[in-house]
């Protein structure tokens, strides 16, 4: 399946704002979740992975902290795992 590449970094920091994701994560820095860098690295072409897990949250990947479900719709979700899997702007 085709990754769409997403171009337009300000959109998807202004929704990791929005939703709240930025009191966990940064671009480049470990908070209290992985950086949107290092996902971005991990999960590169992986955007319905990325998607599903955005919404549903998880652990154990990245270390024992849990990430809570996110309340986010699945439009923004989408966005936001294909600007991850095509790079997180970097
Ligand atoms: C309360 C803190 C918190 C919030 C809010 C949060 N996350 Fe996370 N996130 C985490 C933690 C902790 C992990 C690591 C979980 C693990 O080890 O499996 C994580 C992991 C992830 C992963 C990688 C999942 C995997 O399977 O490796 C993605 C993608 C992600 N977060 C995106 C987001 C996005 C987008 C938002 C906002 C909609 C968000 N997160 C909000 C704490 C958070």
């Amino acid at each position: 399946m085709m990754t769409p590449v997403v171009h337009n970094n300000a959109v998807a920091m202004a929704l990791t704002q929005q939703h709240g994701c930025t009191a966990c994560h940064s671009v480049n820095q470990k908070i209290v979740g992985p950086s949107f860098s290092d996902i971005a690295q991990k999960y590169a072409g992986k955007m319905d992975y990325l998607a599903a897990r955005i919404r549903s949250g998880g652990s154990g990947v990245w270390g024992s902290v849990p990430m809570p479900p996110q309340p986010l719709g699945d439009a923004d979700a989408q966005t936001l795992a294909a600007w991850l899997a095509s790079g997180a702007g970097q």
